[in-house]
């Protein structure tokens, strides 16, 4: 999870390290620090609490120096206090390291030390222990007489090394030793690392967003790499002590992609810029000459996608509700059985498969611990495994057999919005070409991508409704909760919904098919919580209006979510109505979700929240 920033060149590393902290503050954001080395003693600051409050800690007392390593941190083990902060020191207080991820055996590990008679643990972090396990190392390697004298430099990897070999876990670590001048040592394995490479001066973070206003030459780490990072040279080198194969890449995206602009809020921008992300996610992907899709990231010849008999879609919370739309598009437009899993269940379930079944990992991150182990295990059971991801560079994109990527542009609210309507695009996509190799004809393609063209331009429709949402969100400022319902293609977007509005207004609220209603959730309906019907003008209209009418009956409050004469004949059923543009249902989700955001989006600040960090969670969910 969360952030790790280092620093070695000319410039003072404090300010660097600190504006790299905050543009990964969305990742996790209960405590931060910094250790930076001035001369022969590292300088650390650190607290609980936002990058806010370590800055003024640093205000208060500058660190200087020209190389360190700087954390955010999101609680894993320990609650978020200042003792718990990385960075973390040996037992001789001169090696300073940060962590993100988890080790696995930190108590087995730190009972060893306390048996050998360390007694200087001052965090409840496992993190601590790799700290003073790989300074213990790094100490007795100082030279015994028995072996060849190494370099400090030489020493300090090879003390990392020794002492990854003895964790289990997940790790992106950076650290420094006080005593090595101008050298920062990092390793990944399961929580990715990236090196920056600059001119005379090269950084390390767990996310390249941090590093990305001073250089956009990067090497993106693979698991069990370690790096040996000075001011003017890098060296790679694997946690076994072999050499690594790395190649150095041009980030993508610019400084000015990763700023909010105008807009109050990364959510509010990220919302607004769903016209342009949708039409990006099909960018060169349509033929209108063959009525089809073209997706060449797949890697499959067209005997092999005609060959698929079974899909199965994986991936968590918001990349899961849009691989539960796949599976109806996928059913429907290309009529290939389809399941959605957990990616968490669907890693250790162990389900028998067919033969010819692809599995999608959904991802905007493309870092997620759960869907990436999925990932791994659909691999190792020689499935082909495919990936849809909006981070190029990130470990499911890499690892994976194809996929297709989002290009949607960097998500940095902690709610995901874009990803979600392009990662329904992309399923749309999927769908139409593996449809038009089976039943769909040529007249069917053509209609297809006519509604997905079409998006765009009725995304900005709904956009427009964003004052009247707001008007409806204050009105309900005092609910105790919301209800969100749906059937078929939109009940997955009532589970959305709700999912946003938990997110960050901290409202109960729940998703159900709406037919479930009867069976037990009516139980709940009360004049103050209101039942968010996503209901338009589809096949299942009519079914959704009998269920609004039981809301009715029992004297709950209706927002629906309607299109076309859905409006005329809910008037006097639902108190407030938001109408989208009416379009076949495979691709009404991608119009339907986006009031649904807005209006979890306009409730959380009319109640105060913090919208793009909302309480106890993380952008990039690295642990399981
Ligand atoms: C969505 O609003 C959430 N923050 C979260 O559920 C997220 O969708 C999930 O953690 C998966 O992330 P990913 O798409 O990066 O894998
Ligand atoms: N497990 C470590 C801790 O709890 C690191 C958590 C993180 O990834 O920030 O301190």
């Amino acid at each position: 999870m969360c952030g790790i920033v280092g620093y070695v060149g000319r410039s003072e590393a404090a300010p660097i390290l600190l504006d790299g902290l905050r543009r990964l503050e969305y990742r996790g954001y209960d405590s931060a620090g910094v250790a930076i080395v001035d001369g022969d003693r590292v300088e650390t600051r650190k607290c609980a609490g936002r990058i806010a409050e370590l800055a003024k800690l640093m205000t208060a007392r500058p660190p200087t120096g020209t190389y360190g390593i700087s954390h955010t941190r999101w609680a894993t083990h320990g609650k978020a206090t200042d003792q718990n902060a990385h960075p973390h020191f040996d037992a001789s207080g001169k090696l300073a390291l940060v962590h993100n991820g988890v080790i696995e055996n930190y108590q087995a590990l730190k009972d060893e030390l306390i048996q050998e008679g360390d007694n200087s643990f001052t965090s409840e972090t496992d993190t601590e222990v790799l700290a003073h396990l790989v300074g213990k190392l790094y100490d007795a390697s100082s030279g015994n007489g028995t072996s060849p004298v190494q370099t400090p430099k030489a020493r300090l990897v090879n003390a990392l090394r020794t002492a990854l070999q003895q964790v289990i876990g997940t790790y992106g670590i950076a650290l420094v030793h006080q005593d090595i001048p101008d050298f920062i040592v990092g390793a990944r394995r399961g929580s990715p690392l990236v090196l920056g490479v600059g001119k005379e001066e090269n950084f390390l973070a767990s996310d390249v967003s941090a590093i990305v206003a001073y250089t956009r030459d990067a090497v993106y780490l693979n698991d069990f790499d370690v790096v040996a990072v000075e001011r003017d040279k890098f060296e790679i080198s694997s946690v076994a002590g072999e050499g690594s194969n790395y190649e150095v890449s041009k980030v993508e995206f610019t400084d000015e992609d990763i700023k909010k602009g105008d807009y109050p809020h990364y959510m509010l921008k990220e919302i607004f810029e769903q016209a342009g992300s949708v039409r990006d996610a099909m960018r060169g992907r349509l033929s209108p000459e063959e009525c089809t899709a073209k997706l060449g990231g797949l890697n499959m010849t067209t005997a092999e996608l005609r060959d698929v008999c079974r899909v199965v879609l994986t991936g968590c919370g918001t990349a899961l509700h849009a691989g539960m739309i796949g599976e109806y598009i996928l059913e429907q437009l290309a009529g290939i059985p389809t399941e959605i899993e957990y990616a968490s269940e669907f890693r250790h379930r162990n389900t028998p498969m067919t033969r010819d079944t692809v599995v999608f990992a959904i991802s905007q991150s493309g870092e997620t611990a759960d869907t990436l182990g999925a990932m791994r295990e659909s691999k190792r059971k020689g499935y082909r495994s495919l990936g849809i991801c909006n981070n190029v560079a990130s470990t499911i994109a890499r690892e994976s057999d194809g996929g297709v990527y989002m290009h949607a542009g960097p998500e940095i609210g902690v709610a995901a919005t874009k990803s979600f309507t392009s990662q329904v695009v992309i399923l749309n996509l999927i769908g139409l070409l593996l449809g038009r190799m089976r039943h769909l004809s040529t007249s069917e393609g053509t209609q297809i991508i006519a509604a997905l063209q079409s998006l765009p331009e009725q995304i900005e429709e709904v956009l427009n409704l964003s004052d009247q949402i707001k008007a409806i969100a204050k009105k309900y400022a005092s609910a105790s909760g919301m209800l969100f319902f749906g059937r078929q293609f939109n009940f997955p977007v009532a589970l959305e919904g709700a999912l946003k509005m938990k997110e960050i207004t901290y409202l109960f609220a729940e998703g159900h098919p709406s037919a479930e209603l009867k069976h037990g959730i009516i139980a709940l309906v009360r004049p103050d919580l209101p039942s968010v019907f996503i209901a338009p003008d589809d096949a299942v209209f009519s079914k959704n209006v009998n269920n609004i009418e039981q809301v009715k009956a029992r004297k709950g409050p209706v927002i629906a979510i309607t299109s076309g004469e859905g409006a005329g004949r809910l008037a006097k059923l639902a108190e407030d109505i938001i109408t989208v543009p009416k379009v076949p249902d495979f691709v009404s989700p991608i119009l339907t979700v986006v009031p649904l955001q807005l209006l979890a989006y306009h409730l959380a600040v009319e109640l105060g929240r913090d919208v793009d960090k909302p309480r106890n969670l993380a952008k990039s969910v690295t642990v399981e």
